[in-house]
């Protein structure tokens, strides 16, 4: 028998008035990986409320529960993790299954590095063609023994880690701009003997730095002309934490730029994270007219935290610096949308990464625009839209959504200004990151058809 949840789930989004209220977006993603990862390395309860209960977190939860972690969840939302000990990891007795999450695989990865155990890692078909070897060259650097699927050019997951204990402490500059590369460097580094560096050239999203400091890590980080240099000592003792996640600032930015997009609209989005190296998207609609205004700015759990007061705004194109796209790298799925109802140009370059994100973007992306009646160019590096200057898009398309959940909550807010609908032919990827996005959308006045 056909289950329900294994038939795709159509979704369109329409506007018949101004998007109106006050919502909240669930826990960031990072943070909340990292939350039960080091949680399940220090010895002790760690607390955490406003976890993301999405599909790639609670891999996250499942593979380190399979590895030797007691986690659970307590009525009222908080979870609590007792964990093994930096060291203590323990061998999994069946593959660790990551779904569609990049980041539980390559952090985990750098987890496994310097454990004495061995770890078999598999995923559905997008994860499974995404490229590994940006984390296979530093850990087998470490000593840890991979061998992964080789496919067109990369080496790709099923993958097996056999985990090198001692490793040996590395020395690494990223040659991407990659916040998972560095963090599953680090996090090899923390069970490594003595100090484990990356160096960054290009500043990318630094929640690791700032948890493991917060957990008792010995971290230093400076900065010197070849970049951001971050150092770990290892054989760390890790001491449990009390956590609170602020709200997602990639899943925010879906319902700011409906609100930008929709006539009328004025809303409030409460407690996003607007850590610099996550808030590019902010400044570039700023820079293109946006009204988006940070209240009550506050610090929690050691990041920054805003209520973002967003209106309905005439945008208008600009070329945006490329030198941000690490500090917005998730979002120029739906600043793509956002461009397609600016005032003339909009150009976005610099942008290689977003091929090998959950599906290539920047060719879903320009496809589905152009099935929408958006003109736009593809470059190999990125896109240039030509916006509409907030008419109606044309709409009357289905899009495909190749496992993407940003590729489907990008198309739906398009579609809340179009002619006809705009239908995301599948919108179960949705549930990875922002299982709430359609009922929160619909409290704020869309319509949603499934
Ligand atoms: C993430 C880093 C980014 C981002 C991903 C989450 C993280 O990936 O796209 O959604 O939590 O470290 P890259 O490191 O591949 O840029």
């Amino acid at each position: 028998m056909t289950h329900a949840a294994d038939l795709p789930q159509p979704l369109s989004l329409a506007a018949f008035g101004p998007l109106t209220g006050d919502v909240t977006v669930p826990g960031d993603k990072s943070i909340s990986h990292r939350s039960l990862m080091l949680g399940a390395l220090a010895v002790g309860e760690t607390r955490v409320t406003g976890l993301l209960e999405g599909e790639d977190v609670l891999a996250t939860a499942a593979a380190m529960r399979a590895m030797g972690a007691q986690i659970e969840r307590s009525e009222t939302g908080e979870w609590r993790i007792h964990g093994v000990g930096v060291g203590g990891l323990l061998q999994p007795a069946g593959a660790l299954d990551m779904g569609n999450s990049g980041t539980s695989t390559r952090l985990l990865m750098g987890l496994v590095a310097s454990h004495p155990i061995t770890a078999t890692f598999v995923g559905d078909a997008s994860l499974s063609g995404r490229p590994m070897g940006r984390v296979i060259t530093p850990l087998g650097m470490m000593g840890a023994t991979i061998t992964a699927t080789p496919g067109a050019g990369k080496q790709t997951l099923p993958l097996t880690i056999t985990g090198a204990c001692p490793a040996i402490p590395l020395t690494y500059t990223l040659p991407v701009a990659s916040a998972q590369v560095k963090s599953a460097i680090l996090l090899a580094g923390l069970n490594t003997p003595g100090d484990t560096t990356v160096i960054e050239p290009i500043a990318t999203r630094d929640h690791s730095e700032r948890m493991l400091a917060g957990f008792g890590a010995t971290l230093s980080v400076t900065e010197s002309p070849q970049g951001r240099i971050i150092t770990v000592r290892g054989e760390a003792e890790l001491k449990p934490q009390t956590i609170q996640v602020p709200g997602d600032p990639s899943s925010a930015a879906f319902p700011m730029v409906a609100a930008l997009i929709v006539p009328g609209s004025d809303i409030i989005i409460r407690n996003v994270g607007i850590n610099p190296t996550r808030a590019g998207l902010i400044t570039v609609l700023q820079a293109m007219g946006g009204r988006i205004d940070l209240l009550n700015q506050r610090t929690v759990g050691g990041e920054p935290v805003a209520d973002l007061h967003v209106r309905h705004s005439a945008l208008t194109g600009i070329e945006v610096p490329p030198e941000g796209a690490p500090s917005m790298i998730d979002e120029y799925p739906i600043l793509f949308v956002a461009a397609s109802q600016a005032q003339g140009r909009t150009i976005m370059r610099g942008l290689e990464e977003l091929r090998v994100k959950e599906s290539d973007r920047i060719a879903v992306m320009a496809h589905g625009l152009a099935a929408c009646g958006v003109a736009c160019e593809e470059l190999a590096d990125g896109l240039i839209v030509h916006g509409r200057g907030g008419d109606p898009v044309p709409g009357g398309a289905t899009i495909a959504t190749h496992l993407d959940h940003r590729i489907a909550m990008s198309f739906a807010v398009l579609g809340l200004n179009a002619a006809q609908p705009v239908i995301v032919d599948d919108a179960r990827p949705i549930q990875t990151s922002f299982p709430t996005f359609a009922a929160m959308m619909s409290g704020l006045g869309a319509t949603a058809r499934h």
